[in-house]
């Protein structure tokens, strides 16, 4: 029977050792894990347990050598199995109810809601200045009829000079470089190429408004960029005259910048109008006096008057080549661009500020 007694002890010896890692789980030092480290020793011990007590393990095998041993020893010794039995599984159960008490607490805690947590706030983006100056411009052409039109940026010669009147070699080509693509095409220097598109398509009567980007070949510095945007207006009808133009501008920059906005027009040349104007509105920062308190105004750098764009009535050529009859029709067309007035609204001395996209720029115009 000492043999058979040595052998449990061997048993437990080993048990002992084997357990000596999970020890401290019982006095306090569990507080020092993470959830996944108690989840993973949690499986080591349960391990532990098949291989200690479980059907092949030792234990099991000594219990088989109590019937083995001589009938008076057989009591003592299978006493001395179950006490050792017991001491183990109370020493795997402790622990595991220590580990079992820790994961279900840390996994409460994980889960809690503090309520009184801010929250994450979502910035708010907003429309760039631009953008809100355009469909204020919109909103006011929109509600005297016009149909906005959107259109291609790259185009054709025929589309950006040939159908404006504008024929190979003519001067003003030059001023409105742009860029070209291979194939015959170039982005669009000017807006105006939707007047053709929207009469061959829509025919005639038509009263539209085409914003949209523009570029042309400039050095960029404070009042010129590459890129930037124009707004384009065509009116063609039976009867349409110069008055209809002056009163359709006038309309628009009264409800722009106020009931006491007066127009002026400056004889001009476009190749694509005939006659051709420049037009003005009285400054809104003055009302057209060129003067604040004794001091030069600065928007109309004391002239009372801000320029605005270009304008005249469809040369008859225009007409023709979209396939209306200038005996039968007549019709004006304006054309502006959206960052100078931009600019001149909100005192920025460089365009470029809209299109570098800093934010710290860009939220203050909302
Ligand atoms: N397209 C001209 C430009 O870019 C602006 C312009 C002038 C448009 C007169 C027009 C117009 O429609 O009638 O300088």
């Amino acid at each position: 029977m000492i043999e058979q007694k040595e052998q449990v002890e061997q048993t437990r010896k080993a048990f002992e050792q084997e357990f000596g890692r999970f020890v401290h789980l019982q006095t306090g030092e569990i507080n020092n894990l993470s959830l996944s480290e108690a989840e993973s020793l949690g499986r080591e011990l349960y391990d532990l347990r098949i291989k200690h007590t479980g059907k092949k393990s030792e234990l099991a095998n000594a219990k088989k050598l109590i019937g083995r041993v001589a009938p008076e020893e057989r009591g003592t010794f299978g006493q001395f199995v179950q006490t050792v039995e017991k001491e183990i599984a109370e020493k795997l159960d402790a622990s595991e109810n220590a580990l079992k008490e820790f994961i279900a607490n840390a996994k409460i805690e994980r889960e809690r809601i503090d309520v009184t947590l801010p929250g994450t706030r979502l910035r708010e983006g907003h429309l760039h200045l631009l953008t809100l100056l355009r469909q204020q411009i919109e909103d006011i052409f929109v509600s005297m009829g016009y149909a906005i039109e959107d259109d291609r940026e790259i185009d054709t010669d025929y589309y950006n000079f040939d159908a404006l009147n504008i024929p190979e070699n003519h001067p003003a080509r030059e001023s409105q470089d742009t860029f070209y693509t291979t194939d015959g095409f170039a982005l669009r220097s000017q807006t105006s190429t939707v007047q053709i598109r929207a009469m061959e398509r829509r025919g005639v009567p038509i009263r539209i408004i085409a914003p949209g980007r523009v570029f042309r070949r400039d050095t960029p510095d404070l009042t010129h960029t590459p890129m930037f945007h124009q707004i384009e207006g065509l009116c063609v009808d039976k009867g349409i005259t110069m008055a209809h133009l002056k009163g359709t501008i006038g309309e628009w920059v009264r409800r722009m910048f106020g009931k006491n906005t007066i127009v002026r027009m400056r004889p001009s040349y476009f190749p694509f109008t005939e006659p051709s104007a420049e037009f003005d509105y009285s400054c809104f920062k003055c009302g057209g006096t060129g003067a604040i308190a004794g001091e030069r105004c600065r928007p109309c750098k004391g002239s009372g008057w801000i320029e605005l764009g270009g304008s005249g009535m469809v040369h008859p050529n225009v007409l023709r080549n979209c396939g209306v009859d200038p005996e039968i029709y007549t019709g004006f067309a304006f054309g502006f661009g959206l960052e100078r007035m931009c600019a001149l609204m909100y005192s920025l001395d460089d365009i470029r500020l809209m299109f570098e996209n800093d934010v710290r720029f860009l939220e203050q115009f909302k």
